[in-house]
Formats: structure tokens, sequence, C-alpha cells
């Protein structure tokens, strides 16, 4: 018989956003009449821009004459992908080179995969609440986690207790799920810790296109000397509407490494390179000719056509919560709002509740940890319609 990995068994039943699916698709069996408005995912709506479509269909042609046809690319992605991401990042004034980063499928399965890089005794450390693949996936591998809290009196933006060693630190911001962002004191105060620590910081980036105040980093790489402490994490699925074209990449700087017991230098770019070069075989060549397109200056522009239009959703949103005397947070640098449950009802009735008398589908705070007990998550990529009607719905009710 073979030996499982029975870590599955501390995980919870089902993931986050399949348990969510599974409890709205028996409603809507059962009541096959209401109309349901879905608000949990952070699914987008709006469709790709015509830039990157028009580069979609180039890369289709491509593959049909046996002149542009392509076979297996590079594990890391292409090169012309690899530098108009250089390039994106320039235009942001931030420099990074093309072989520090890595094209993949999303910030999902990177930041995932990426603990194969580390051994399972390792402080980690994790906000509460916090998106559930950092958890999930560092409990599949058999490790401990270190939760720091995040709640309404640190404005869901927790900073180092520096009595506390960590060796790995998850970071997401703009944070996926409260929508609170880190300025840059914020997070060059998490650099110097990692710093002081000889730790390393997993910096999701995947919502930076939403950061609407300029003093605030899109990029970790905006903090001095965060090259030598962190890696960085990015998706173009809420950027270019990508949720189901996938395409992401991973920043591996090459001036981090760490010491091995045998006193080896190993380098994490390195390490990442040999395990997506064994693991992995690339995004393929159309969609990485679309994502080319979306970093291209007219592209980018393009999708900041369909931010905005979310950013709108997000204002409509929040102002029907303030209406309300809801506690909220997020909304403005972030597609995601995330609010205090009314009546101080826990997070699983209020979705219930939503779902059976307004038939709009949110995220339950719980999902996220224990600090999300009492809150919820509305995303703002419904469409407009959609949007205003939830709204209306939920003020309605309270
Ligand atoms: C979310 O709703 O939290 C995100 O869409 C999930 C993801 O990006 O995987």
């Amino acid at each position: 018989m073979p030996k499982l990995n029975e870590n599955y068994l501390n995980l919870k039943e089902s993931y986050l956003f399949s348990e969510i699916a599974h409890r709205v698709n028996s409603y809507a069996s059962a009541h096959p009449d209401k109309k349901i408005i879905r608000l949990g995912i952070g699914d987008v709506t709006l469709p790709i821009g015509s830039k990157v479509i028009s580069q979609l269909h180039e890369g289709v042609d491509a593959l049909a004459n046996a002149e542009t046809f392509k076979g297996y690319g590079p594990e890391q992605g292409y090169a012309f992908l690899r530098e108009a991401i250089v390039d994106y990042y320039m235009r942001n004034n931030i420099v990074i080179e093309a072989d520090e980063v890595f094209v993949s499928d999303g910030a999902k399965s990177d930041t995932g995969n990426i603990t194969d890089l580390f051994d399972k005794d390792n402080v980690i450390l994790i906000p509460d609440p916090v998106y559930p693949v950092y958890v999930d996936t560092n409990i599949m591998n058999g490790r401990n986690i270190t939760y720091i809290d995040a709640n309404a009196e640190n404005n869901f933006l927790p900073m180092p207790d520096h009595s506390v060693h960590a060796d790995i630190i998850y970071i997401c911001s703009p944070n996926n799920p409260t929508g609170a962002a880190y300025n840059k004191e914020q997070l060059k105060e998490w650099v110097d810790y990692a710093l002081e620590n000889n730790a390393i910081i997993l910096y999701d980036s995947a919502y930076e296109c939403f950061i609407t105040d300029e003093t605030l980093p899109r990029s970790i790489f905006a903090i001095e000397d965060s090259k030598k402490c962190a890696i960085e994490f990015c998706s173009l699925s809420k950027t270019a509407g990508f949720t189901g074209t996938r395409c992401g990449y991973t920043i591996v700087p090459k001036d981090l490494s760490f010491t091995a017991s045998t006193g080896a230098k190993l380098s994490l770019n390195a390490m990442w390179n040999r395990r997506q070069t064994t693991k992995f075989n690339g995004v393929s060549y159309i969609v990485q000719k679309g994502a080319a397109a979306a970093f291209s200056v007219e592209g980018m522009a393009q999708c900041k056509e369909n931010i905005k239009y979310y950013q709108e959703n997000a204002r409509i949103i929040a102002e029907g919560l303030a209406r309300k005397n809801i506690l909220y947070f997020g909304g403005i640098n972030s597609p995601y709002i995330w609010f205090e449950c009314p009546n101080n009802m826990d997070s699983w009735d209020f979705f219930d509740y939503l779902l059976n008398n307004a038939q709009v589908v949110g995220t339950p705070g719980a999902g996220f940890g224990k600090n999300g007990q009492k809150f919820f998550r509305l995303t703002s990529f419904g469409n407009r319609e959609n949007t205003i009607e939830a709204i209306k719905r939920i003020e309605k009710l309270f």
C-alpha cells in the first residue's frame, strides 16, 4: 500500500472557492427562477482588449505555417515576453533583468510551487486573513505556520514583530482579501526585518494594477535592498483579464542566495530555474504573444480602461456600504471590498443569508482565516448592472 501524504488530512475538506461554488450551485438548482449575482471569486467579466486579442490571433496564425510554427518554448518564457515585462517595470522605475523573470500560468501556481525550494523546517509567517493558497500549500508540505494578525485595529496591514524570528514571510499588497495596501515606509520595515532575520519575503503583487495612489509601491522591488530578500509573483489575470487565458510571472533576483548546510551558496534563481525546467514546459506561444501585447504601452492603456470600469464598481459598492454605516476596507487601491458583516453575523451565516435573501454571492471572510470570521468580501469584477443591482439588494436588507 502506498504511504500517502497525510498532511492532506490537515486541510479543510475543500478549497474555499470550490466550497462556495458548491453552495451556490445547490442553491441555483433548487431555485432556478432566481437571478443570482456572483461577486464571490475575483473573476473578471470584461472582454480582453483588442491589442492583446490581435496578438493572440497572430500567435494562432503562426502555428498554421511551417516557417513560423512553434513547438516547445523555453520553460522560462519567450525572450520577447520576459523583455516586455522588464520594460513594464522600467516604466515604473524598477530595474529587473530578463533572466530574473520566469513566465508561468499564473501567480496561484507559482506561490504554491515555490514551496518546493524550501525545507520543511522553516518558520513561515503568514498574515491572517490571507489568500488561502499560501496556507494550504504549506500545510500540504507538512509545515507549521505562524500567523500574524491583520485586523481593523492595524487597518489590515500588520507590521513585523522584531522579537519574533521568521524564515519565510508572505505578503500580498494590495491585499487579497482585505484590499489594504502597504506604503513604501511600511514595506521598507518588512524588508529590514527580512534582512535582520536572513529571511525571504514571498511578495504577491497580483493586484498592483489597481493602485491609484501614486505614492504606493507597485512592486517589492521599489524598496531598497529588497533584491537581497524577496521574490515577487504577479499575474495578468486581473491586469489584462487573463483569468481564463492564464499567464503570470515570478521574479527571482539573481542577488538572492543563501548558504546551504554544506557551506555552498545556493542561488534561488538557479534553484527556481532548475525546478521549472524539470516540472514545467512553459506557457503556450499564443498566450505569451497576447501577454507581451498587454505589457506594451498601447496594450496596457487598454487594460487600464477595463480596470477603471472595475474601480467604478468598487466605488459603487463602497458607497452603498457607507450609506448603511457598514465598516469597510479596500476598494480604492484594490478590486476587493472587505466589510464587517452586519448585525455581528458570522461570515458563513452572512454568506447563506445573503444568498437566500438577496441572491448575492460574496466570499465569507472566515475562508481567509480566523480574523475574517466577522468579515465579508465583495469583488468589483462583476458587470455594472449586476453590481448596482447587488448593492441595491444588500441595502434593502439592512
Ligand atoms: C480570489 O477571488 O481570491 C481570486 O480570484 C483567486 C485567485 O486569483 O486565484
